[in-house]
């Protein structure tokens, strides 16, 4: 899959249908891209270089090393020299200097994939991906860079990052590191997005890209509620099922950027990388940094195909553990059942109420420590209230368990409350800058977990609770941005690396979780969605999706979420109505079909709802023991797009061998006089017949239709009468 020709000294990085191209050029050996796309028969396209015409090589005529810097198409840019499009890496050396240019050493083609150091990422054995690492140097600065090159076997994706290393006698700096480049020429393309704010996650943003910058970023110290560390550049003509697509998608859970500049050329570079606001790391003689990584994803047969390649990737090759192919157990959550007001006796009659409903986990949310009867204080007290909890933790557990249910539990580890006893031992834990009051936020603060003692004491505290009682499973929760940066602990030069640090941090503390407790089920949250991002995939195989659990609002958060991540990892809840953050009264059918589409789970107190909701319960736990083998593992299709057409939703799953799929219909508002939808269905084999069972018919009346007609004519789906109705459509195979 990777080869390397000597005499031409070009690369070539092949996946099943994609080809990416690297060449190194000149006597002093720039590596410069030629190529990512449709794969290529042909080992060498290294004249697509252009370095042949003017500005010419620089070695050749010195005069013009300036404009060949400046539109040199760079496999890693560095800052400083002369190329002013925006660099992937900048340095600042002892003496306070700041340029580099990066020339090739040597490399290693290498079976499977190494690990980065303390970060997530993917993973693959010997078989299933292969490595090259490509050394290059910069020796006036006493620099060497490894870039990184991973592709897969059975997924058209190739990941990329960069380590840096102080080769040299005297410490530099970075204060910019990013993962990953492609230098291209611009086709006209449109720049495709996610956006939102709290209970608004990932909605999908299209837009033309035009000459300068263009980007999406965080430095808030997480992936972010606001913006998504991905970035797809898509021809004009691009739809789900046709047409290019260059898509970015970064495996961290901190600061980032996600960028596309056009140049005075109509060159593209596209780039990603931690966010160099407010970064500065210090590289001592001898130290390495590791950058995260990217997952890059070309393909020319549209937006569906793209979503293929990272479902698969992170289903295959991201996430881990016990549950990582398995069906979850049914939860009900107390949060939006109780918040803050809840006592043993309000949890067990909700547990046995479940139970008998055929929900299998309760999970007890914010509330159950310290002093903890609301949000502005307790954090870091870890300790059972048991004003609340009579008896202890162990005696709810157990009666729980007796009940016939598992048991969860919440936590937001890396939070102190400045009212908690924590907080009055140790006031120096939290991040802060000496001498100026702490911003709040949500009246908490966040604790400097790049002290290791802090780290230790707080996961040593979480650990005794899970050791106290069978808890199997965790929501680990994070409800604050990082503000004000300042660690008592780190030198002035070293303060720049703290966003970074508390990232590793949070790694490491999730790492030692679940190795200490290979059976726990982590689902990890923050706010909602704010830290849903690939990284936080490595350590939970599944991550709160939003706070907003109203079933119309779920429909373009869940769209854009899926548009990288599988249905497996999405926490998906029913709710009571009228919903408690938008207010809206949506059926409880649909909200079932819409939660159906994730890990699906309960969100309100089984005890007060309404008898006709309370029946539909045992039917739609029924739903997810019947689909949900499909929904976790089939091919996800998207069919019709709410937020485009502004009328219906529309969405598929496939099972591999295309015997069985689900398709789920939800007709936002009802129109009138309109009795039928024509659906092109996608994934199907069109040499078989399917057998269609619309779910909710009371009269079983089972068509059968073949995949041909179902994927070119189409399936007439009955419009539901009314606003907010969802349709299943069930699909098996008779051949
Ligand atoms: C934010 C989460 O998203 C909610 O589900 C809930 O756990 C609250 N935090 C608790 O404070």
């Amino acid at each position: 899959m990777i080869t390397y020709n000597e005499q031409k000294r070009i690369f070539k990085l092949d996946t099943a249908n994609t080809t990416y191209m690297i060449g190194i050029i000149d006597s002093e050996s720039f590596i410069g891209h030629i190529y990512y796309g449709k794969r290529l028969k042909e080992a060498d396209a290294s004249y697509l270089l252009r370095t042949e015409e003017p500005p010419f090589v620089p070695s050749k005529n010195n005069r013009e090393r300036c404009a060949f810097y400046d539109c040199f198409p760079f496999e890693y840019p560095v800052g400083g020299m002369g190329d002013y499009r925006e660099s992937c890496l900048s340095i600042r050396t002892a003496g306070g200097h700041a340029g580099a240019m990066l020339s090739y050493v040597f490399h290693e083609i290498m079976p499977g994939k190494p690990r980065l150091e303390g970060l997530p990422a993917t993973f693959g054995t010997e078989e299933e991906c292969e490595t090259l690492k490509l050394v290059c140097e910069d020796k006036y600065v006493g620099m060497q860079v490894e870039l990184i090159y991973t592709t897969f076997h059975d997924t058209d994706v190739i990941t990329r990052s960069a380590r840096i290393i102080n080769a040299g006698q005297e410490p530099f700096y970075l204060t910019k590191v990013y993962s990953a480049c492609i230098d291209m020429d611009n086709r006209d393309f449109d720049m495709i997005s996610l956006h939102g704010s709290w209970a608004r996650e990932r909605h999908i943003q299209r837009k033309t890209l035009g000459y300068g910058i263009q980007n999406v970023s965080s430095f808030r110290g997480e992936s972010s509620h606001q913006d998504h560390p991905f970035l797809a550049l898509v021809g004009k003509n691009t739809t789900q099922e046709h047409g290019e697509v260059y898509a970015m998608n970064f495996v961290y859970s901190g600061n980032f950027r996600a960028q596309a500049e056009v140049s005075q050329f109509d060159h593209v570079r596209m780039s990603m990388g931690i966010h160099p606001e407010n970064f500065c790391w210090k590289l001592e003689s001898g130290e390495s940094f590791q950058a995260p990584e990217v997952v890059m994803v070309y393909t020319d047969k549209g937006l569906d195909a793209m979503t293929g390649a990272f479902h698969k990737l992170y289903k295959k090759h991201l996430i881990r553990g016990k549950y990582k192919d398995k069906k979850r157990p049914i939860l009900i959550n107390n949060w939006e059942a109780t918040y803050f007001d809840f006592n043993s006796e309000k949890l067990l009659a909700i547990a046995k109420e479940a139970s008998g409903l055929g929900i299998e986990m309760l999970v007890m949310d914010d509330g159950w420590f310290g002093k903890r009867n609301n949000d502005d204080c307790a954090l870091g007290d870890w300790q059972v209230n048991e004003d609340k909890i009579n008896g202890g933790l162990k005696k709810l557990v157990d009666e729980v368990n007796k009940i016939g249910m598992k048991f969860g539990i919440w936590f937001e580890p890396e939070m102190i409350s400045p009212d908690s006893e924590l907080y009055r031992q140790h006031p120096d834990w939290a991040i802060a800058i000496p001498g100026r009051p702490i911003t709040e936020s949500r009246q908490q603060y966040v604790l400097d977990l790049s002290r290791k003692e802090v780290m230790d004491h707080v996961y040593n505290m979480v650990a005794s609770v899970l050791k106290s009682a069978n808890i199997e499973y965790v929501k680990w929760d994070m409800n604050r941005q990082l503000s004000d940066l300042g660690s008592a602990c780190l030198p002035a030069d070293r303060q720049g690396e703290l966003y970074h640090r508390y990232v590793l941090a949070v790694y490491e503390m999730q790492e030692r979780l679940i190795h200490d407790f290979p059976d726990l089920l982590l689902e990890n949250c923050s706010g909602g969605g704010a830290r849903f991002d690939p990284g936080m995939l490595y350590f939970s195989p599944q991550i709160w999706c939003s706070d907003d659990t109203d079933a119309k609002e779920r429909l373009e958060i869940q769209e854009g979420t899926a548009l990288l991540y599988p249905l497996s990892t999405m926490g998906a809840h029913v709710s009571d109505c009228p919903n408690h953050i938008t207010g809206r009264m949506t059926p409880f059918e649909t909200r079932g079909i819409v939660a159906l589409a994730g890990t699906f789970g309960y969100e309100l107190d089984v005890t007060k709802i309404l008898e006709e909701d309370k029946k539909q319960i045992p039917e739609q736990v029924a739903m997810y023991h019947k689909y949900n083998d499909l929904i976790r593992e089939g091919d996800y299709y998207r069919i019709a797009s709410y937020s485009a057409n502004h009328r219906f939703d529309c969405w598929q799953l496939v099972s591999e061998d295309k015997k069985e799929s689900l398709v789920t219909y939800v007709q936002v508002l009802g129109s009138p006089n309109f009795k039928s939808r024509c659906i092109l269905l996608k994934g199907l084999d069109e040499d078989l017949h399917y057998e269609v069972d619309f779910v909710q018919n009371t009269e079983a009346e089972f068509k059968i239709y073949s995949g041909d007609t179902l994927m070119k004519a189409g399936l007439l789906i009955q419009n539901p009468s009314g606003d907010f109705q969802a349709r299943l459509v069930h699909l098996t195979a008779v051949d």
